[in-house]
């Protein structure tokens, strides 16, 4: 087979998907040429260590945990609310690092998580017809006309933005903020006196003691680097290639080609047409790639995209996001995972509980019911254990704030309760006592599959 040469812009000789609409062509290439001299977001060093803790997660000893908005905006970019998503992600990696005894991968959808695949390109209410909203990197959510149309500076917003999110993610995951002796004090006070939080207390309490065990024992919790500051990695889908183009960047250490938008790129179910341009920009860059698998991929497609984004299959690279609805899973997901497993390769298979699992609430709201989110959860992991292979993460979209967004859930939100704190820019989020219920669920199911493994250590933990 030959392979044609790459390069970052490549992907402009290729059909096209979900591209914005922009009005001035110069503005756009000006703004890109701005880009292309600006400093890299992440260091293709990173990207590269977090490819070998996924080699670790595609080998069954690890655990992936990617969550975040499912679009950031530009509105709501207060420390509070990285704060709070970070310590409720933080918690729930305590949750299922500490009951089941796996380590957990972090990878927030953060920090560049701004272009929006949409499935029309024009909205109408009423008898006004837009372009749709494509994320803020694009154009503004509001509903008038000025604001819906693509603006390319809106790219050089987005790059700060990421830049001083990434700023303090950094400083939260190594400055102290994430030492495990805080755990108790991730708590948000919203969620105080609930089940979860009386879940999550109890866990921590046993996290203390036991840290408490190896202080006595003389292991410091000072010197011991991974009790003290956690590693924390950024994703999002690579949709906007123009502005991807622009951040691709030749690491000097390898001579590479790396995405420094970001330490790991996803294609999403829209865009991922072998022949099209997205696929050929990600196959060029050495990041971590997620590709998302919904109901319309069929095994043959897989493979031919495995085989295109990943020739040398390399354990780290490929992270396969399923999101197929609960009730599809057992159809779509066996067939794929039969296939893979047949070439011989090794991905991370990873389930998005939330995309197939998308309804329209009476009253207008999208919304997922949460028990449809922690069906397909269930299902996934049952269909890898009868598989004989490793659920290996999941990939949620999720906040640390109070928002009524999905239905269920421990506090029963209901179709009614939507319109109270619906704030997504884009689709329904869990909120942080939502997430913490997933991470307890994944927690178990995951202990139960290394029990089933035959890793009794995991009794160790209890
Ligand atoms: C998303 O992750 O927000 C998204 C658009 O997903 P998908 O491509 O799976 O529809
Ligand atoms: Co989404």
């Amino acid at each position: 087979m030959s392979v044609e040469r790459w390069a970052p812009d490549s992907w402009r000789a290729k059909p096209i998907e979900q591209v914005p609409d922009y009005p001035d062509a110069v503005v756009l290439d000006e703004v890109e040429r701005q880009l292309a001299g600006f400093p890299p977001l992440v260091f293709a060093g990173e990207a590269r260590k977090l490819k070998k803790y996924l080699a670790k997660v595609a080998q069954g000893e690890a655990f992936l945990l990617q969550g975040g908005d499912c679009a950031e905006s530009f509105d709501e970019h207060a420390a509070d609310n990285i704060r709070d998503f970070f310590r409720v992600f933080l918690q729930m990696a305590v949750v299922m690092t500490f009951a089941a005894a796996s380590p957990v991968v972090k990878v927030g959808r953060i920090a560049g998580q701004f272009a929006k695949p949409r499935s029309a390109p024009n909205e109408k209410i009423g008898d006004v017809e837009l372009p749709s909203y494509r994320g803020d990197i694009v154009n503004d959510i509001a509903f008038d006309e000025a604001a819906r149309i693509p603006d390319p500076r809106r790219q050089l917003m987005a790059y700060r933005q990421s830049a001083a999110t990434l700023n303090l993610l950094r400083a939260f995951a190594s400055g102290g903020y994430a030492n495990l002796e805080n755990a108790h004090r991730w708590m948000l006070g919203f969620i105080k006196d609930t089940p979860q939080s009386a879940r999550y207390s109890e866990l921590a309490d046993r996290l203390t003691e036991t840290i408490g065990f190896m202080r006595a024992i003389g292991l410091d919790p000072e010197t011991h680097q991974e009790l003290r500051q956690t590693e924390f990695y950024t994703s999002h889908e690579a949709l906007l290639l123009g502005y991807e183009q622009a951040l691709t960047r030749v690491d000097s250490t390898t001579g590479d080609y790396y995405a420094t938008s970001g330490h790991m790129i996803w294609v999403g179910d829209r865009t991922r047409d072998p022949g099209h341009a997205h696929i050929e920009y990600a196959r060029g860059v050495k990041n971590p790639i997620g590709l998302k698998c919904g109901p319309s991929m069929k095994p043959d497609d897989l493979l031919r995209l495995a085989d295109i984004l990943d020739p040398a299959n390399e354990a780290g690279r490929l992270t396969l996001i399923c999101r197929f609805g609960t009730d599809k899973v057992a159809e779509h997901l066996v067939p794929l995972v039969r296939a893979i497993k047949k070439e011989g390769r090794t991905v991370v298979w990873s389930c998005d509980p939330m995309h197939g699992n998308t309804v329209k609430a009476g009253s207008g709201f999208k919304t997922r019911p949460f028990d449809r989110i922690m069906g397909e959860i269930r299902s996934f992991f049952a269909v890898h254990q009868a598989e004989g292979t490793y659920a290996g993460g999941v990939h949620l979209e999720m906040t640390g704030k109070n928002v009524t967004e999905c239905t269920g859930g421990a506090r029963a939100i209901t179709e009614a309760d939507l319109h109270d704190r619906y704030h997504t820019h884009c689709d329904p989020r869990l909120n942080a006592e939502q997430s913490i219920e997933v991470a307890f669920l994944v927690a178990e199911l995951l202990k139960a599959e290394r029990i089933a493994r035959g890793k009794p250590e995991v009794d160790a933990a209890e």
